[in-house]
């Protein structure tokens, strides 16, 4: 069994931060959102592992994740020109999977339990493909299947009239035969190979398409919203247990419930609320930080309230006397309440910033 994982695509959804940053770069709980996939793969055994580079961002894939010693797994990048589709990943992926039976992981799902499972109900039933289904509200945004007597009887991508409250998630176990799905469908509505209308192929040609339902949970992490709801998830489940572990400096600051202080970092007159997870070097003063919330390495944040929000490198948030919550910092950004008159906000903002002011 082999692992192709996804770190291409545009990442529209997530600008301003993917004008910058890979989209599954963006840490979630202090770690790139892309590891957890690669951590899931290796813990399943698989130790050859191929991932999908977008041509603009390749060179911050590689360099974050290397030749994959950090996870004992041998990487081979496949680097895509342009954002083809899913199918067509797939296809330019055949010379990399060989013969192989091989597990598709899209890199911006975050799903927790691990995919060990799927992969043994893959290999004691030996369907043609494994799906992975979960329960969701707004099915339209997914690949949706139609089931009929416990069996998929069709799937359309995006639909705007859903035939179930499932999504068919970013995980997928294949045999050699979606190749030749992938080498015979056309592209769909937005102009790519969807992968759904290569499972839809399957079908029609009467092969076994299986599923299983996600029993933990799993986010896809398109909308930034999805990004702070998988940083509290993974908050929540990496302290299942009472945690706690300081390795930076903390006076007699008043810190509760589960957190994490990385090296060098100072907390200094402030209320810490876990579950919270604090980097390196990080300066907190006279502050709170509320429960869900992940700060990232190089940090100032002095007289100022923030919750349920990630920071990431080398933001500082100083004297802003409303609360920042729900709130998404990309590298180096700042808040920073000014003094003086005219009493005005004044912004400096990049293309596609959101910014809410009371
Ligand atoms: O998350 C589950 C959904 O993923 C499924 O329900 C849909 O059936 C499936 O089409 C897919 O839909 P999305 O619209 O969410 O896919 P997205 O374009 O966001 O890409 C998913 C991942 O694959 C992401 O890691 C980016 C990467 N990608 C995407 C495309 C289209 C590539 O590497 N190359 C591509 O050409």
């Amino acid at each position: 069994m082999k692992a192709l994982i996804t770190s291409g695509g545009r990442g529209t959804r997530l600008r301003p931060i993917t004008n910058t940053n890979n989209k599954h770069l963006i840490p979630i709980a202090n770690k790139p959102m892309l590891f957890y996939a690669l951590e899931a793969v290796a813990e399943a055994g698989i130790k050859e592992v191929g991932v999908i580079v977008g041509s603009d961002t390749k060179n911050e894939i590689i360099s974050a994740l290397g030749n994959g010693t950090l996870w004992d797994i041998n990487i081979t990048y496949i680097e895509q020109d342009e954002p083809r589709g899913l199918a067509h990943v797939v296809k330019i992926s055949e010379p990399f999977i060989g013969k192989d039976n091989f597990i598709f992981y899209l890199g911006d799902n975050m799903i927790v339990g691990g995919v060990k499972r799927f992969i043994e109900e893959f290999e004691a039933y030996k369907p043609d493909c494994q799906l992975v289904l979960a329960r969701v509200k707004d099915p339209q945004r997914f690949g949706v299947p139609e089931i009929k007597d416990g069996k998929i009887i069709s799937i359309e991508e995006k639909p705007a009239k859903p035939k179930s409250h499932y999504a068919v998630t970013g995980l997928y176990i294949y045999d050699n035969i979606i190749f030749e799905a992938v080498n015979n469908i056309k592209p769909g509505a937005r102009g790519e190979l969807e992968i759904s209308d290569a499972h839809q192929y399957l079908l029609n040609k009467g092969k076994v398409v299986r599923y299983s339902e996600i029993t933990g949970w799993w986010k896809d992490t398109g909308e930034p919203e999805d990004l702070l709801e998988a940083n509290r998830l993974v908050l929540d489940r990496a302290f299942e247990l009472e945690h706690r572990q300081i390795e930076g400096y903390v006076d007699d600051s008043d810190i509760a419930g589960k957190v994490i202080i990385g090296k060098k970092t100072e907390i200094i007159n402030s209320i810490i609320r876990g579950p919270v997870i604090i980097g390196e070097n990080i300066s907190i003063k006279d502050s709170y930080i509320g429960p869900y919330t992940s700060i990232h390495n190089n940090c100032e944040i002095c007289n100022s309230e923030v919750e349920y929000s990630i920071l990431m490198e080398e933001c500082r948030v100083i004297n802003v006397d409303i609360r920042i919550e729900r709130s998404l910092l990309g590298r180096g950004a700042s808040i920073i309440r000014c003094t003086g008159r005219p009493r005005s906000h004044r912004f400096l903002i990049g293309d596609q910033s959101r910014v809410e002011v009371v």
